[in-house]
């Protein structure tokens, strides 16, 4: 028989499963070790050597083989290893070097997402890096203490290149992290958590194909690697971990949350500190978005950060593509288990003030330049069986419902799409007329959200951004203004940061005059 207690608790547990609208099945599990056997792998830290006032790099892009799955290899590619690359650690307001060695098979690129640098240091698609090659930019690191990544942003292949394991994060750090209180102890409570959804054929190796699906969805996985671990833990040994999510999957869309609902800190988004600490209990992350948070792991009791499937509002019409539109990131995972050990040392108390950020006035914006994200109707369906079809999707053999593009225009390397005034404090409009959701990102800035169809952004998007979520039909403003590096010939990029949608034309250019 129940006793009443246990009434509560199974109605409580109904309650919370009803209220997610999905099952939880974690819940009776989340005790037991044998479903996260796998210890985190924490990236080697990069910290690289001062040679006459310049911190130089050595990033070498190669090859490699990797053990995900037990018993079986997946040919992958890495920097300095065999999947993903160091986390590159740099301090603000240092002139740096980056070494960038080709030693693949393939041209690539490696651009610094979340940078501010010089449009030749950027790393986009026209920076190429032929095989047997080194790429060695230069620049000041001026970004402030900020968690960023870099990435391959080959023209046509920056989807499959990245998905073979062309990522990384990089750290900078500032004189204001070093007087904040704050979890900064690399590896031991400050973790890079780098998510990645990815798709293993039965031999092991990455199935990355061009079909219908991918063209819509993008290439999404049904297994979550963190930091490139299948089935992660972490050991805790402190009372408070900063966790840096970073959503490096290509095309998918998480909701962060732990499975027992317990809050965490939101203290970073893409731009660096929030103003204010923010409690949370979900989080969505984008394509490119990261979020640092910390998480109370005091009472002892293992915190399983899961993502909760998004629930679609799209709605249901005949044909292909209604359907992949409405199952889009509907699917919910287990991320990372966090193990508090049984003593756990005491962390700093975060301040109530993290900093302040000088909003830019809307009345002082010199121009509003419209960003329309657009989306041909045209129906196909079945394989994409186009000229590319396999590992390198290009364009795929026409475009239909994968005609994507901004403002009507592919992405194209010899059109300058936007001239933007060095200085000048500019609206940038984000139109999404497509039936998508699309992350957008502006390279070399951090803006500021102004609204959302008219209505001010929640708290977590009040901080610095570079990438933004625009839901289909909204209109989502944000407020810039360049102030570095005036070059009327090397364009930076603006793009749909799901990989295949950018790989097919739903990027742009603008050159800073
Ligand atoms: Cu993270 Cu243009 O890219
Ligand atoms: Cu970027
Ligand atoms: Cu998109």
């Amino acid at each position: 028989m129940l006793n009443r207690r246990d009434t509560l608790k199974s109605l409580l547990l109904g309650t919370a499963a009803l209220s997610t609208g999905i099952a939880l099945p974690w819940r009776a599990f989340a005790q037991q070790d044998e479903r996260f056997p796998n210890p985190l792998k924490i990236p080697p830290l990069l910290e690289g050597n001062v040679v006459d006032g310049l911190r130089h790099y050595d990033l070498r892009l190669q090859e490699g083989v990797s053990q995900f799955l037990p018993g079986l290899s997946t040919p992958t590619w890495g920097i300095n290893g065999d999947y993903l690359g160091p986390t590159i650690r740099m301090r603000d307001g240092e002139k740096v070097r980056l070494n960038v060695h080709n030693a693949l098979p393939e041209d690539t690129s490696m651009h610094w997402h979340g940078f501010l640098v010089p449009a030749v240091c950027d790393g986009g698609p026209a920076q190429v890096i032929h095989p047997g090659s080194t790429w060695s930019p230069e620049f000041t690191v001026l970004q402030g203490a900020t968690t960023n990544w870099y990435h391959s942003h080959l023209m046509h292949a920056t989807g499959p290149q990245v998905y073979k394991g062309l990522a990384g994060m990089i750290v900078v750090e500032d004189a204001d992290s070093g007087r904040l209180e704050m979890p900064s102890d690399y590896g031991v409570d400050d973790i890079p958590v780098i998510v990645q959804d990815r798709e293993f054929n039965a031999d092991g190796s990455f199935r990355y194909v061009s079909e219908y699906a991918g063209m819509i969805q993008g290439i999404q996985g049904d297994t979550i690697l963190v930091n490139g671990t299948l089935h992660p833990h972490f050991v805790a040994t402190t009372r408070t971990v900063r966790l840096r999510i970073l959503n490096a999957s290509n095309a998918r869309t998480y909701q962060f949350a732990f499975a027992d609902e317990r809050s965490f800190t939101q203290i970073a988004s893409d731009g660096g500190l929030l103003e204010a600490p923010l409690p949370r209990t979900r989080m969505i992350l984008a394509p490119a978005e990261r979020a640092e948070i910390l998480v109370d792991v005091s009472d002892g009791r293992e915190a399983l950060l899961v993502s909760h499937g998004l629930v679609s509002t799209y709605g249901e019409y005949p044909g292909a593509m209604s359907q992949l539109v409405r199952s889009m990131d509907t699917q919910s995972f287990e991320i990372l288990a966090i193990r508090p050990q049984s003593a756990l040392a005491p962390s700093p108390i975060v301040p109530a003030q993290l900093r302040q950020i000088a909003r830019l006035d809307p009345s002082q914006a010199v121009s509003t330049r419209p960003v329309r994200l657009m989306m041909g109707h045209g129906m196909r369906s079945g394989e994409d069986n186009g000229p590319h079809s396999g590992m390198r999707t290009g364009f795929g053999g026409g475009f239909g419902g994968g005609n994507y593009s901004i403002n009507g225009r592919h992405h194209n390397m010899a059109f300058v799409n936007e001239r933007v005034p060095l200085g000048d404090i500019e609206i940038w409009e984000l139109q999404n007329t497509s039936p998508l959701t699309h992350p957008v990102h502006i390279h070399n800035i951090h803006f500021q959200v102004l609204d959302r169809n008219g209505v001010p952004p929640p708290p977590e998007e009040r901080g610095l951004k570079d990438t933004v979520r625009v839901l289909s039909g909204e209109t989502v403003r944000v407020i810039l203004r360049f102030e570095h590096y005036r070059d009327p010939e090397t364009p930076y990029m603006y793009h749909c940061h799901m990989l295949e949608h950018e790989d097919r034309g739903m990027m742009a250019q603008f050159v800073v005059v």
